[in-house]
């Protein structure tokens, strides 16, 4: 493995913390073992034609097995924070009931291997694996789930309060809901719905809300918080349509889940739009006021920015689909990453200080996830350059660092992903991993942008100290 040379270092607070990311689905295999239900997410990579080539999360980074080998490489990495999602369907093979104890102690080994070696575990409750069975019983298009979730929630609380420090409710809730039940059907469970792709919504941010207090009401006493993506977005133009496209867009994909979180109830220009499709039943009495629990962070995924261009409204039943009759792409002249992203680090700054300008009472933000995914190989040598990752990093973390400089609180930075991994309906065509990971033997290769990061953290903590 060949160490790129040390970066300037980064004027961000000495007590900033450092990690990675990865979900359940994505890392673990071992799908059929120790008692695990199935998910939506096997359905649907079990479904003829639904992702690339057919991939699954069957075996993925097999992570299940070499939890030790894994732990190591967070070691070696030098993280002090490891985010990781729990498979609600280990815990509750059908969503209900008793928890299975292998499923709990699966999870026990990884909280107490992090502690082990002094990383903070970071556990998101729920990245989108939800349990067949309730699926089977409307997902969460049916009311019934919230009280589950929160029971599941309960559950975690108890088996591994005394240890998680960081909860995070939901991962990106936009994903089962609008993408995977509205428009376009491209995410578990692969249901184009129109209307009830918003009354998942609303669960989801229910259960969200209650599970925040039933944390306060557990005998736990770390921080929670939601971890949203967005997708900021500029007009193309300043022609009308244009500008109205992006103000739909910019409801949709930045201020349906921020907004009623932070207090601020549904975007009227959405709700307009949904007045079509939906009567907003599903929204009960005393519902926002769940939904806006106070929390104790932000959790801010990001990767991208988006021109938008209008291009008409699209069939009613597509108006919860994440275009909202925009063609979105790229800014102009900007590179792109291997899976065809735009490489947009500025819309990092710009991001975190609208948030702040939005929200006044904004709580503390943490960037659980940004990344990018390159076709990287090991090479004669055996090592993996990836000298666009480093530059990707390294450019969003300046982003960042001017962000915080300029007021706004961010915490740390778990960045998308420890492994390459099981990239949902683009199967295993994308690689996002500091570690490269051989899918048919299973084994990992640190890339040079594991060595940059590791000396990035090294050369910031030791500033700290001598700060
Ligand atoms: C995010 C997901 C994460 C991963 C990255 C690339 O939207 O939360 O699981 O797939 O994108």
């Amino acid at each position: 493995m060949t160490t790129a040379s040390a970066p300037a270092p980064l004027t961000l607070p000495a007590g900033f913390r450092w990690g990675t990311a990865t979900s359940a689905y994505q890392v673990e295999g071992a799908v059929s073992e120790g008692g695990r239900g199935r998910s939506v997410w096997d359905t649907f990579s079990h479904t003829p034609g639904l992702t690339h080539q057919g991939d699954t999360g069957d075996v993925a980074c097999d992570h299940y097995h070499r939890l030790d080998e894994d732990l190591d490489l967070l070691a070696d990495l030098g993280v002090d924070t490891y985010r990781f999602s729990i498979a609600w369907p280990r815990l509750q093979p059908t969503g209900r009931g008793r928890p299975e104890p292998r499923g709990v102690a699966f999870y026990d080994r990884l909280i107490d291997g992090l502690l082990e070696r002094q990383i903070s575990p970071m556990a998101t409750l729920f990245h989108w694996d939800l349990p067949q069975d309730l699926e089977d019983r409307g997902g969460w298009r049916n009311r019934d789930t919230v009280h589950d979730f929160v029971t599941y929630a309960r559950y975690c609380f108890d088996a591994y309060g005394d240890r998680v420090t960081d909860w995070i409710t939901l991962n990106e809730p936009i994903c089962p809901s609008l993408h995977g039940t509205g428009g376009y059907g491209h995410a578990a469970p692969g249901l184009r719905l129109g209307g009830p792709a918003i009354t998942s919504a609303h669960h989801l941010l229910l259960a969200h809300g209650d599970a925040v207090r039933a944390y306060r009401n557990s005998a736990a006493a770390g921080r929670i918080g939601i971890t949203l993506n967005f997708g900021p977005v500029a007009p193309a133009s300043d022609r009308a349509e244009d500008l109205a496209a992006a103000a739909r867009v910019d409801a949709l994909q930045t201020r349906l889940f921020a907004d009623p979180v932070l207090g601020r109830g549904y975007p009227d220009l959405l709700v307009r739009h949904w007045r079509e499709l939906t009567d907003m039943g599903f929204v009960q009495a005393g519902d926002l006021e769940r939904i806006a629990e106070p929390l104790d962070f932000l959790g801010v995924n990001y990767y991208k920015s988006w021109v938008a261009r209008a291009a008409g409204l699209p069939p009613l039943a597509d108006r919860v689909a994440m275009d909202m009759g925009a063609v979105l792409e790229p800014p102009p002249g900007v590179p792109r990453t291997g899976f065809g992203w735009g490489v947009t680090p500025d819309g990092l700054r710009t991001l975190l200080l609208d948030l702040r300008h939005r929200h006044p009472a904004l709580p503390p933000l943490f960037v659980t996830e940004n990344g990018c995914a390159y076709p990287d190989e090991v090479g004669p040598d055996g090592n993996v350059d990836d000298p666009e990752r480093i530059a990707f990093h390294d450019a969003y973390l300046r982003a960042l660092a001017e962000a915080v400089d300029a007021g706004v609180d961010v915490r740390g930075y778990t960045c998308w992903s420890l492994l390459d991994n099981f990239e949902w309906a683009a199967g295993y065509s994308q690689r996002f991993g500091l570690v490269h990971v051989d899918f048919p033997t299973g084994r990992r290769t640190p890339k040079s942008s594991f060595g940059w990061y590791r000396d990035l953290i090294s050369t910031h903590r030791a500033a700290g100290v001598a700060a």
